[in-house]
């Protein structure tokens, strides 16, 4: 409905609550657009960042002369005060009033009248908002690597606890070759390096200060954006205003950064699950991380990686919902581009939320070594050792994967491992066997003969592990 004329002031057009941009219109704002169009309910989350924004905005302006000293310090204060009221949840947020920005400002006028009215000298709410949003992109990089780091932590902590463990490694979810639990585990710390690694890199490109663009073609008011860039802590000035009011590539691009941690989380997830089957038993996941079934008594669920999974795809959506956003918008604001917070919110709030469940998951869960022990000899793992001593001994590389394939097939035949062939039944396919050869044999032996850089030898496994400690400041006491 539309809102009736003010009977305080007749024929003028704007009742209900002072519009910033107010003083063309002649007609009242319709309530329906209001509530189409209004992003307080969800950029609230910006109000930290708005006020600390509006406060180096302001010393700014009174250390260029657009503000007196007295007015910048009335300001700070009152900003100050609604910081706390917010904070409080004493803050009143309407439709009406639109977005965080326009709130934010509004008390501030509705505590200091014209000086309030002052803040706005210099500033559009295009540049506010780009600022507002790389504030709050920074603070999250920084609080997501850290929960990266723990969730390193806590593999490296397994990592050790599990250091002489040998596994099944897999191929194509099919028995490849043995490996050190703990260089599978350490895995998991790589790829998550790669994450926080790129988190660095788009937090660089974050890094740069938007505000003094103004709508998109900078300001005749003389203002020192230098000033603003050293007291919000950012590392550069944005070069162009037209580019500087529109560029949301650091939300793309923290966005994809979150999408592929949320995918790493998710195969690691994947894996788990498979691993803590009861069919393969090779992992007891801790219960406090489990449910239950309503139905079936026995059940013990993994529903905490099953959603961990599952969380992934919000992430990749929100990754495409913002590169669709921006590919039609021409140069500098759009209103499209309010769009955007939502789905940059969502995917920091699903990456919290996954790794702070993620590191304790990790640090609570057992592998069972009787189970993993008893499947060691089936697969023939140590065909590849064998193929590569037969190697060693200068067979050619063809001739030995066909010789071991033959040795394999007669043990498949015979239902055994291939230790279990005999020296006659091996020499009967392998010319030049001798009883040495055995040292191939075995799952634990075929990890003990590995020596290339990066390999799952023990050794290897334990300068990774001692790499990692140093990496992650993990100290002597493995804290
Ligand atoms: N709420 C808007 C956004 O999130 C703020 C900028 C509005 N600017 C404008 N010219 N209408 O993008």
């Amino acid at each position: 409905m539309p809102h009736a004329p003010d009977p305080r002031s007749p024929g003028t057009p704007q009742a209900g609550p002072q519009k910033a941009w107010g003083g063309v219109f002649r007609e009242a704002t319709d309530p329906r657009m209001e509530a189409f169009s209004e992003s307080v309910s969800f950029d609230r989350r910006l109000a930290d960042d708005d006020i600390d924004g509006s406060i180096a905005h302001a010393r700014m302006l009174a250390s260029c002369g657009l503000l007196t000293v007295p007015e910048a310090d009335a300001i700070a204060q009152a900003l100050e005060e609604i910081r706390a009221d917010i904070h409080a949840g004493r803050f009143e947020f309407t439709a009406a009033g639109e977005d965080i920005h326009l709130h934010v400002e509004s008390a501030l006028t509705a505590r200091l009248g014209d000086v309030g009215r002052k803040i706005h000298t210099a500033r559009s709410r295009n540049d506010q908002v780009a600022t507002d949003l790389r504030l709050h992109c920074r603070r999250a990089i920084d609080r997501i690597d850290a929960a990266l780091a723990d969730v390193q932590r806590a593999f490296l902590g397994l990592a050790e606890r599990e250091r002489g463990l040998v596994i099944p490694g897999y191929t194509h979810l099919r028995r490849a070759q043995p490996v050190l639990a703990a260089h599978q585990l350490l895995a998991w710390c790589e790829k998550f390096q790669r994450d926080r690694d790129r988190l660095a890199d788009c937090r660089r490109r974050t890094n740069v200060l938007p505000l003094g663009s103004g709508a998109l073609a900078g300001t005749s008011l003389p203002i020192d954006r230098d000033h603003v860039r050293e007291a919000l802590g950012f590392e550069a000035v944005a070069a162009n205003s037209l580019d500087a009011a529109s560029d949301r590539d650091f939300a793309c691009e923290l966005a994809f950064v979150l999408a592929l941690a949320a995918v790493h989380l998710s195969q690691w997830a994947e894996e788990w699950i498979i691993y803590s089957t009861q069919e393969f038993g090779f992992l007891a996941l801790p219960e406090g991380f489990c449910t239950g079934s309503s139905i079936m008594p026995q059940k013990i669920n993994p529903d905490v990686l099953e959603l961990v999974r599952g969380k992934s795809a919000r992430a990749v959506g929100n990754l495409q919902a913002l590169l669709v956003l921006l590919k039609g918008l021409p140069t500098a604001y759009n209103r499209d581009l309010q769009e955007d917070k939502e789905r940059v919110f969502d995917s920091i709030d699903t990456l919290e939320a996954v790794l702070a469940v993620t590191a304790p998951l990790v640090a609570a869960t057992r592998f069972d070594h009787e189970r993993i022990a008893a499947t060691l000899d089936r697969g023939h793992l140590d065909a590849t050792s064998l193929m590569e001593a037969l190697i060693a001994r200068g067979m050619p590389q063809r001739t030995a994967h066909e010789t071991v394939g033959r040795l394999v097939r007669r043990a498949l035949g015979r239902g055994v491992a291939l230790a279990e062939l005999t020296d006659e039944e091996i020499s009967a396919d392998c010319v030049g066997w001798d009883a040495a050869l055995r040292g191939a044999l075995g799952a634990s032996r075929a990890v003990e003969r590995m020596q290339s850089f990066g390999s799952t030898a023990p050794a290897a496994v334990a300068e990774q592990i001692a790499g990692w400690r140093r990496r992650l400041g993990v100290g002597a006491a493995g804290t």
